[in-house]
C-alpha cells in the first residue's frame, strides 16, 4: 500500500525525512511556511548543507514519490498522514517554545475533512501528543484523528545515513491502527532489523529527551575531568580512551571539547529541566550539567586570556564557527559563544569556516571573515581552533607561525600533538592535556 504523507515544517529534520520516506516508496509531499525555501528545494537546491541529501531529493523528485507544496492546507487536504517536523526553539525560561506545532495542530484541524494520523516528529514537552490528541477532536469533532509521537534521532552532517539505518524508531500511540500504519511506513527499516519501541506517547516523548540528555551529560562528564586533567597535568585523551575500554561506558561521546552545542542538546537539556521543575521535581543532575556546559565557554576563554593577559584590543584567529564538523548550522555553537564573550573583552575577531560564513555574518557581521586559515592568521596575537573540521587537521604550521604576531595556538578541539606544536615553537595548549 502507498501512503500519502505530509509533512509540515521542510527543516533538516523534515526535508530529510520526506525524501527518506519517499525513497520507502511512500507518495511524500513536504511543505512550509517559508515560501522561499520550498522554491529553492524546486530548484533543488538545499537550503542547508547535509552531505548525500541532495541525491535523495532528485531521484525521489524524479521517479514520482516526493513532491513540494508551497501551501500547507493545500497539503494537509490532500494527504491521510500528517507529520509534523516544525522548530520548537527554547523559550526565555526554558521550556520548549510549542507556538508553531500549536498553530500547525490548529490548521491540520481547521483543514482536515477526512480521518489523518498525525505524527510528531518534532521534538516535544511530555504530553504534548495527548493535548494534540483533545485539540484536535475538539476543534474539529466531526473527523476522526489518531496521533502518534515519533521522535527523531538523526545528527546533523550524517543525517541520511541515520535516517536509513537508525538505532531505533520510536513509535508512541494508544491506537492500533496508527502503529500498524506506522510499521508499513517504516517497514523497509522492519526488514532489517531494526528495533522498533512501541510504547506510549508520554513515554515516547520521554525517551527522546532522555537520550539528548544523556548525551550532553557523557560529554560534560568528559569535559569535566578535562578540567581536572588541566590542573594536574593529566592526559584526558588517555582517561577516555581506558574509560572507554569499559564496555558499560562506551568509547562514543567522550571527546574532550568547548562544550555541546547545536540545534538540540542546549534546548532539550534546558527544556527537560523545565518538564521536571514543573512537575515540581529538581532534577539536580541535569541542571548541574547546563551549568558547567555553560562555565566551559568561560574557562575557554580564561585559557585564552592566560596567554594574552590583557585581551583588550588583542587580535584573535578563530578556525571554525560550527557546532560540529560536516554542517553549516551555527545555533547555539561554542565557537560563536566564544567568540561573543571575546568580543565583550574588546578582542578584535578574524575567522573563517569552510561553510558557516554565511550563517555567521547573519547574527555576527562585525567579524572579519576569511577564505582559508592562513588569510585568517596573519597578524593574529593568536590562533585558536574551535571545530574540529579535517582540514584544520592539516594546516602548514610552519606557515601559521610565520604569519601570526606570536606562535599562540589554543586548540579547544585538541587537533595537534603538544610536543611537535612545541617543538616546532610553538605555545601550544589543547583542553585536558597540558
Ligand atoms: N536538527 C536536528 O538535528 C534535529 C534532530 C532531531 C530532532 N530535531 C527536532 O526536530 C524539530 C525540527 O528541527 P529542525 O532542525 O528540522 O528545525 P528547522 O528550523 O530546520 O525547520 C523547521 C521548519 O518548520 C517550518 N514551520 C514552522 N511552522 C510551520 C507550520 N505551521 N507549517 C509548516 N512549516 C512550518 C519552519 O519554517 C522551518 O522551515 C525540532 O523539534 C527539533 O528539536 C532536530
Amino acid at each position: 500500500m502507498t501512503y500519502k504523507i505530509a509533512i509540515l515544517g521542510t527543516g533538516y529534520v523534515g526535508l530529510v525525512c520526506g525524501v527518506g520516506l519517499a525513497d520507502f516508496g511512500n507518495r511524500v509531499t513536504c511543505t512550509d511556511i517559508d515560501g522561499e525555501k520550498i522554491d529553492l528545494l524546486a530548484r533543488e537546491t538545499i537550503p542547508f548543507y547535509e552531505p548525500g541529501l541532495e541525491d535523495y531529493l532528485k531521484r525521489n523528485r524524479k521517479e514520482g514519490r516526493f513532491f513540494l507544496e508551497k501551501d500547507p492546507k493545500k497539503a494537509i487536504r490532500d494527504n491521510d498522514i500528517i507529520f509534523i517536523a516544525v522548530g520548537t526553539p527554547s523559550r526565555d525560561d526554558g521550556e520548549a517554545d510549542l507556538s508553531y506545532l500549536e498553530e500547525a495542530v490548529r490548521t491540520i484541524a481547521r483543514e482536515s475533512k477526512k480521518p489523518k494520523i498525525v505524527v510528531t516528529k518534532s521534538t516535544v514537552s511530555v504530553g504534548t501528543n495527548r493535548w494534540m490528541k483533545e485539540t484536535l477532536l475538539h476543534l474539529n469533532p466531526a473527523v476522526s484523528f489518531l496521533v502518534v509521537s515519533n521522535p527523531e534521532f538523526l545528527r546533523e552532517g550524517r543525517a541520511v545515513q541515520d535516517f536509513f539505518h537508525p538505532d531505533k524508531v520510536v513509535i508512541g500511540t494508544e491506537e492500533e491502527e496508527a502503529r500498524e500504519v506506522m510499521r508499513e511506513i517504516y517497514r523497509p527499516l522492519y526488514l532489517i532489523d531494526t528495533p522498533f519501541v512501541i510504547t506510549n506517547p508520554e513515554t515516547a516523548e520521554l525517551i527522546k529527551y532522555a537520550c539528548n540528555a544523556f548525551l550532553a551529560t557523557k560529554i560534560t562528564f568528559i569535559n569535566e575531568i578535562a578540567n581536572l586533567c588541566d590542573r594536574v597535568g593529566a592526559d584526558v585523551h588517555q582517561v577516555a580512551k581506558a574509560m572507554g575500554m569499559d564496555g558499560r561506558i562506551s568509547p562514543k561521546f567522550l571527546h574532550p571539547g568547548p562544550g555541546y552545542g547545536g540545534s538540540c542538546f542546549p534546548k532539550d537539556t534546558e527544556a527537560l529541566c523545565s518538564i521536571a521543575e514543573n512537575l515540581g521535581y529538581e532534577f539536580k543532575t541535569l541542571k548541574a550539567v547546563v551549568s558547567a556546559n555553560k562555565r566551559k565557554r568561560e574557562l575557554m576563554v580564561e585559557k585564552i586570556k592566560h596567554h594574552l593577559e590583557d585581551l583588550k584590543g588583542k587580535t584573535i584567529a578563530i578556525l571554525g564557527l560550527v557546532f560540529k564538523q560536516n554542517t553549516d548550522d551555527i545555533r547555539k555553537s561554542p565557537a560563536i559563544d566564544i567568540i561573543q564573550l571575546l568580543l565583550k573583552e574588546g578582542v578584535y575577531i578574524r575567522c573563517f569556516d569552510p561553510l558557516a560564513m554565511e550563517n555567521a555574518r547573519k547574527i555576527l557581521p562585525n567579524l572579519t571573515y576569511f577564505q582559508d586559515e592562513y588569510e585568517t592568521a596573519q597578524d593574529g596575537d593568536a590562533l585558536v581552533i574551535a571545530t574540529e573540521w579535517n582540514q584544520f587537521r592539516n594546516i602548514d604550521l610552519s606557515k601559521i607561525k610565520k604569519l601570526l604576531k606570536s606562535p599562540i595556538l589554543l586548540d579547544l578541539r585538541n587537533l595537534y600533538d603538544p610536543a611537535t606544536l612545541k617543538s616546532l615553537g610553538f605555545t601550544y595548549e589543547g583542553v585536558g592535556r597540558k
